[in-house]
Formats: structure tokens, C-alpha cells, sequence
């Protein structure tokens, strides 16, 4: 038995036990966009807040479908004084934290305005459950217009509630795909909410999202120039060593396989080169947001200190060495990137499994709605060609299902620019923040185009920076931005 076969018996012996934890930590679900997690960065939270229901219809849209289901939300009525504003906080993408109404940088304006807090989650995600389980059958009801009607009800239901009197301002918050459903919450029903802050969101829907890696790209070479040419050189390593059966058992080590690469799974080839991107996207994407899902110390200075030093090997050695960094600090064993077990993942319908919190019902609103797929196609020359937009689409279909092919990705996404106007808003009242570290930047409002619904471009940010609570070592450009918007709320609130 040689050095490398006794390796693999403890690596796969210790991956049985993690081999869940590792799933979970690996999953895409870090791919599109969002997750606002924890509002406070790095800290536990003490949360003390109770779940509570309200019946919401089961679809808006048809008139004859009369099935109700059980909604959550969470209220904090702490500051709220009587003829204040009502603030509201979005859901989406994942099981709403009920921390939210406890902290982040919207509980100092609704303190400062006195504003009775609520945060509504998302329809078919956490604990909102319209249907039996998430079968594809069921998921027909899981869309943005279901959610921003959603939201309209919730409103009208909470007024009545708490008999609020009919002047009263309601106010949206959102960041990421909610940043979006914010936007256009205040375009579609302005007679319901006064205002909207969008922070990191997408409103333009795109299949090929190739500028994702473009962003990433250009972060990279933010902190050393060098440190793209390391990742290109790398990505040419990895594919020189997939070449030959001594290279493929290289890589199984070198960046921790939990299963060893076959080269003939042309998906799982696929699945690897994304997975590693995905890793260091998501560095960039959280880039110094400490929150308790991302890497802490793990940073984009971190990771170009790694790229550029030769003491570590050659580049693909020190991409490797990035891989074993996040696996470590995620506590993880080995790197899960294999195509079948993520599609029988996303495959799982059950409301209890590990999946059914938010990442099956995300894919699906990418499959059916917005596209968001990050793809290689404008970066060949670093990961080569090696995800591109087909390998993404194939994942609708083998997950919903054989109808779920490009023409109905097209589809939808033309449906959706054309029912939200994409880059082409009209509303007043709402502002757009934007990081530009954050990748979703490139689909989203960043320079004014109405002096009615400004947009802030915060240098040197990541993604919805302005919704965590204000650190001292905030950059100023940060702190500046949450001023303009408090003080557009102000504006808003006093503005008949
Ligand atoms: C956070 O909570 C976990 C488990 O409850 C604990 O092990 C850890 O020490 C806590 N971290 C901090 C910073 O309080
Ligand atoms: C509202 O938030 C504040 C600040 O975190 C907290 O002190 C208060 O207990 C919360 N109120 C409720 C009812 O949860
Ligand atoms: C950038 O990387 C090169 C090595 O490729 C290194 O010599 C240089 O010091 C690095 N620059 C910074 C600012 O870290
Ligand atoms: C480069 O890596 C070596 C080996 O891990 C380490 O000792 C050294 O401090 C690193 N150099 C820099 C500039 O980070």
C-alpha cells in the first residue's frame, strides 16, 4: 500500500462521518447571489423573537382558487409610536432570520423614525409552506409575482392588525433577489409603500450572467495583478494534470476530493472547475462581511497573497491551497463537487431535507424567472470555457425535469424583463445601493438615472455592505452611503 492509497482510506473514512456538513457548506446555494444571513458580522446572536402566522392566499392569480396557507413573519414593535412608520423587511432565497428584526443597519433608521418592524418570509421557503412538499408539480405558486402579491396582502393584513391609521408610510427593505422584489414592491403597488431601499439587487434577468466572473476578475486584480495571471496559470495546471492518471490522482489530493475525479463524467469535470470558482467568488462576493455563513478571514488579500507566492508552489498548488483554507475553516473534510449528487440534492422535495430550506426552490425561480447562471464565457482565458451557460441549463432539466430546456429559460426571462422593465425603472422613491467588489453590481442599477430614485456605488464593498450594522472600521465611503439613506427616508417620510 503506497503513501497515497492509505491517505485515501482516512480521507474517505473521515468524509462518511461530514459527508452532509459537506453538502451543505458546498452547496451552490452560495452561487446566486443572496443568503443574507446573520445581520451582525462574526458574533453570535441571541434570538428571542417568536414566529407568527398570517393566512395568505395560495395564488393571487386565479380567482377560483380559493386554498389558503400559513405565512411566517416576525414583528419587533419596540420603537414603534403611533402614527409612525412601518418598515419591512423582505424575504427571499432562503428561510427568513428572525435576527433581522433585532439588528442591522434598518433597526437604526426605524429606532431614529420610530417604525413598527416586520419581516416576511418568502413563500415556500423556511416555514412557509403552501403546499404538501416541493415536488415540481407543487412549485407551479413559487414566483416573484406570487411574492410581491404576497407582500401587498401582508401590508393590508398588518393595517388591519394593528389598526394602523390609512396615512400611515410603509417603507421596504431588501437586499440581494428581496433587493429586487423591494424595487419593484414600490413599482407595482405605490399606493402601498411610500419608499423602497434595494440594496445588491439584480433587476436585470440574464441566463448567461458571464459578467459575474468578470467583477471577480476585476476584484482580483484590485489587490495584485499578478494574482489573475497566478489563477489563469492555475486553471492551466489543473487542466494539464487532468490530462494523465498520475495528474488525476494529483488532483484528488491536492484539492481534497471527497470523490475522485473521473474525466469521462464530462459534468463532473464541469462541476469541478465551478466549484473551485464558486469558492473564491464567494470570497469576493462576502469580501471582509464577517458574517458567521462566510469565511472569515478568508479575503480577497488573503487569497491574491496566496496566488502570488511562489514559496507555496506552483500555481495550481497554491489554488489548491486556497481550496484546503476554505475547507478548513468551514470545518469540512473534503470538497463535494460532484454533478449527480448535487442534482439528486436539489432533487429532494421533502420540507424536511437539508435542501428544502431554500436551495431547491431557488433553482427553480432561476430556471423559471431570472437565469443569474454564472457562467465561464467571459473569462475563457482564466477557467477556460468550462461551465458555460448549457452546462447550467442541463441542471434545470435534470432537476424539474425535461420541459425545463433553454426555450423555457428564455421564456421566462423575457417575461420578466418585460413584466419589471429591467434596467428601465420609472418609479420614484426607491434608492439602489450597489458594492463594487460585489459581483451583482453588473446587473443592477448603479449610476442615477432619475434624481427621484438615486443610486449609490460604494467603492471597495461587497455585497449589501449598507445592511449590516455600522462597525467604527467601516469604510467612510460606507458610512456616507448609510447617511444618504438615512436621510432619504427622512425625505420620504415628511414628503406628502
Ligand atoms: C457561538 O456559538 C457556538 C455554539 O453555540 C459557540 O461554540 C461559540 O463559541 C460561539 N462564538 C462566540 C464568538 O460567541
Ligand atoms: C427590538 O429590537 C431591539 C434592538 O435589538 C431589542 O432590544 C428589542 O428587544 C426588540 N423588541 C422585540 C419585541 O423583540
Ligand atoms: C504582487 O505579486 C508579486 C508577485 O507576483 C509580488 O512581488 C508583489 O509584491 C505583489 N504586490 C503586492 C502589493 O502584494
Ligand atoms: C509564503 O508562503 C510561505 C509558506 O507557507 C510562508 O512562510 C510565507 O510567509 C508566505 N509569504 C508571504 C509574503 O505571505
Amino acid at each position: 500500500m503506497d503513501l497515497r492509497s492509505v491517505c485515501w482510506c482516512v480521507l474517505l473514512s473521515v468524509l462518511l462521518s461530514s459527508y452532509a456538513e459537506a453538502r451543505r457548506l458546498f452547496f451552490r446555494g452560495r452561487q446566486f447571489g443572496g443568503m443574507l444571513g446573520s445581520p451582525r458580522r462574526g458574533t453570535n446572536v441571541t434570538i428571542n423573537v417568536p414566529d407568527e402566522y398570517f393566512e395568505q392566499q395560495l395564488d393571487h392569480f386565479n380567482p377560483t382558487e380559493a386554498r389558503t396557507f400559513q405565512q411566517r413573519y416576525f414583528t419587533n414593535a419596540s420603537f414603534h409610536l403611533p402614527g409612525g412608520p412601518v418598515f419591512l423587511m423582505i424575504g427571499g432565497e432562503a428561510a427568513a432570520n428572525p435576527a433581522w428584526v433585532l439588528e442591522g443597519q434598518w433597526i437604526n433608521y426605524a429606532q431614529k423614525y420610530h417604525a413598527l418592524c416586520f419581516m416576511l418570509e418568502h413563500r415556500f421557503y423556511g416555514l412557509s409552506r403552501p403546499t404538501k412538499n416541493i415536488d415540481t408539480k407543487y412549485l407551479r405558486t413559487l414566483s416573484s409575482e406570487q411574492a410581491l402579491s404576497d407582500l401587498a396582502n401582508f401590508i393590508e393584513a398588518m393595517t388591519i392588525k394593528y389598526e394602523l391609521p390609512p396615512n400611515t408610510k410603509w417603507i421596504a427593505f431588501g437586499g440581494s433577489y428581496p433587493g429586487s422584489l423591494a424595487a419593484w414592491l414600490r413599482a407595482k403597488f405605490p399606493h402601498l409603500v411610500e419608499g423602497a431601499v434595494s440594496a445588491s439587487a439584480p433587476l436585470l434577468a440574464k441566463a448567461d450572467f458571464k459578467e459575474y466572473y468578470r467583477v471577480v476578475k476585476d476584484d482580483l486584480s484590485l489587490y495584485n495583478s499578478s494574482c489573475v495571471s497566478s489563477l489563469r496559470e492555475a486553471n492551466h495546471g489543473l487542466r494539464t494534470l487532468l490530462k494523465t492518471p498520475m495528474g488525476q490522482e494529483t488532483v484528488n489530493i491536492m484539492f481534497r476530493l471527497c470523490d475522485p475525479i473521473d474525466v469521462l463524467i464530462s459534468n463532473d469535470v464541469s462541476a469541478l472547475y465551478d466549484t473551485l470558482a464558486m469558492n473564491l467568488a464567494g470570497i469576493a462576493q462576502y469580501n471582509n462581511e464577517n458574517r458567521q455563513e462566510t469565511n472569515e478571514a478568508i479575503n480577497l488579500n488573503v487569497v491574491c497573497k496566496v496566488m502570488v507566492n511562489e514559496s507555496i508552489g506552483t500555481p495550481v498548488h497554491r489554488y489548491a491551497a486556497i481550496t484546503n483554507m476554505i475547507l478548513e475553516q468551514s470545518g469540512v473534510m473534503c470538497l463535494d463537487y460532484k454533478y449527480d449528487s448535487l442534482i439528486s440534492d436539489l432533487s429532494e422535495v421533502d420540507w424536511e431535507s437539508d435542501y428544502a430550506e431554500g436551495a431547491r426552490q431557488w433553482f427553480y425561480q432561476t430556471c423559471t424567472e431570472f437565469g443569474f447562471y454564472q457562467t465561464s464565457s467571459l473569462t475563457i482565458d482564466i477557467f477556460g470555457n468550462e461551465f458555460p451557460l448549457d452546462f447550467f441549463v442541463q441542471q434545470c432539466a435534470d432537476v424539474f425535469g425535461k420541459m425545463f430546456n433553454k426555450e423555457q429559460l428564455m421564456r421566462g426571462i423575457r417575461r420578466t424583463n418585460i413584466n419589471y422593465g429591467a434596467m428601465n425603472q420609472r418609479a420614484s422613491r426607491i434608492v439602489y445601493v450597489h458594492g463594487s467588489l460585489d459581483p451583482w453590481h453588473a446587473l443592477g442599477i448603479t449610476k442615477t438615472l432619475d434624481l427621484q430614485s438615486p443610486a449609490i456605488y460604494i467603492r471597495g464593498t461587497a455585497h449589501c455592505a449598507d445592511m449590516f450594522a455600522s462597525l467604527p472600521s467601516d469604510p467612510p465611503q460606507l458610512q456616507y452611503a448609510r447617511k444618504i439613506i438615512d436621510s432619504l427616508i427622512g425625505l420620504w417620510l415628511v414628503e406628502k
